[in-house]
């Protein structure tokens, strides 16, 4: 990404003098200030030998994004989250250097596996614990670095259930009865099942992001209003909570800065092949894994065996031939995109129809499933190994938490002096 468009997400992120960070992340700045430093002086070739560079403040950008540990993740959270979530930690490791407002920015990567989102619905325990491991196995499976991200169980840091009170508190409830997501798990569940926990959830998804001042959260298209809700939540805090003499006193007298207590996120969506996956048996409905339809989706763990199956029991249509794009081939427009996005190079999407557009559905459904299951393996067996060594699991929850709990509770403290909380003596 350009170093303008990250200078324009920053400006809105906190300024941060120093922060501490465990082992890896201390190796990965240590190597990431070496490269600044290289640049500050490439572009400093004017300046006399002797003149002291002038001293660069950090700013640091947060990524926050996360998956709810529900039965098993699908081809929908990995391509329209988890893939980008890789890419993006791969591709933005490296600090950039606003010279002219003598700013260094530091990226900094969070990903939490969200276990209290996945109670809003009724749930098994054992299960739960099992996906729960499951899931933060994957995403290291699939490329999430311990060296460059966090990854945390949402449990494991208390603030998110604290934080997510106070903002239920400064939310009006109309706000959430608009979640289009409410309402169409709501009506499918009965009210009897429906626990309040689904209807504030929103409020603890916004608790999550705000926890970290997080200035972009990588997401697929159907959480954008949950997104929207969040920035919401964040404007009204502030005018609430952020502004006059009084909030300035309770501030100094905390021994806090008086910024606003938090930042507006901003969605980051897939633009090509993943932001909205659909379902294998009714291309006009998103992979979900709430559907009871097991054959409605791929599960990344699926073995090579079932998702033939899947692929072969899948829903089509009577056309011949495949294209992008027609309304009335919803199904068509759907495998096409699976089928370009798990390519192990991009492909444009004519590339892709000089490829397999002439072909008939019986002679397109077993290429797509080769190339699913080829591009699955690989984290597949990486998950295999990484189940098997749990206490590199754990250690890596243990590290994630641990740098989480640490910003977390900081912007936790923070909204309580807003509110007027009285400081534990
Ligand atoms: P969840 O667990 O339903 O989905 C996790 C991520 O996968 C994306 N996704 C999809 N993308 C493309 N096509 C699909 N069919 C598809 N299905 C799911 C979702 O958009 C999401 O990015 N509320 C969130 C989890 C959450 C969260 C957060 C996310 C809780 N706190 C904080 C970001 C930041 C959810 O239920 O996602």
């Amino acid at each position: 990404m350009a170093a303008i468009s990250l200078l324009a997400m920053a400006s809105k992120g906190p300024l941060v003098a120093s922060f501490s960070l465990a082992t890896r992340r201390a190796a990965v700045s240590a190597s990431s200030s070496t490269s600044m430093t290289k640049l500050f002086m490439s572009t400093d070739t004017d300046a006399a030998p002797s003149e002291a560079p002038p001293q660069l403040k950090t700013r640091t950008r947060r990524i926050l994004s996360g998956v709810q540990p529900t039965g098993s993740l699908h081809l929908g959270n990995y391509l329209g989250a988890i893939r980008q979530w890789v890419n993006f930690q791969d591709e933005e490791c490296e600090p950039v250097i606003d010279e002219e407002k003598g700013l260094k920015i530091v990226t900094e990567n969070y990903f939490c596996v969200v276990d209290l989102h996945a109670i809003t619905m009724p749930h098994d325990p054992t299960e739960l614990e099992e996906s729960t491991l499951a899931s933060a196995a994957l995403y290291l499976a699939a490329g999430i670095d311990p060296a460059k991200s966090k990854v945390f169980v949402q449990s494991h840091v208390p603030a998110h259930s604290e934080l997510s009170w106070l903002l239920n508190c400064a939310t009006p409830m109309n706000w959430l009865e608009r979640m289009i997501q409410y309402k169409d798990k709501s009506s499918k569940a009965g009210a009897e099942s429906v626990g309040v926990g689904l209807f504030t959830y929103p409020i603890l998804m916004a608790a999550d992001i705000l926890l970290y001042q997080a200035d972009r959260v990588p997401v697929g298209e159907d959480q954008r209003q949950h997104l929207e809700l969040a920035r919401d939540i964040v404007r009204r805090f502030t005018d609430l909570y952020n502004k006059g003499g009084a909030f300035k006193k309770r501030c100094k007298k905390a021994g806090i800065p008086s910024f606003n207590t938090f930042t507006e996120p901003e969605a980051m969506i897939v633009k090509e092949g993943g932001a909205r996956v659909m379902s294998l048996s009714d291309g006009t409905n998103k992979m979900s894994k709430s559907e009871p339809n097991d054959n409605s989706r791929i599960n990344v763990l699926d073995p090579p065996k079932v998702i033939r199956n899947k692929i072969k029991k899948c829903k089509t249509d009577e056309f011949v031939g495949l294209e992008w794009g027609n309304p009335d081939r919803p199904e068509s427009t759907n495998l096409l995109t699976i089928y370009s996005a798990v390519q192990p190079k991009p492909k444009t999407k004519e590339e892709i129809l000089a490829e397999v557009g002439h072909m008939s559905w019986g002679e397109f459904k077993p290429v797509l499933a080769d190339a699913i299951i080829a591009h699955l393996e690989p984290i597949q067996t990486r998950y295999k190994e990484i189940r098997e060594d749990e206490t590199y699991l754990k250690e890596v929850l243990k590290e994630g938490s641990d740098s989480a709990n640490e910003i977390a509770s900081k912007t936790l403290n923070s909204a309580k002096v807003a509110m007027g909380f009285v400081a534990r003596a």
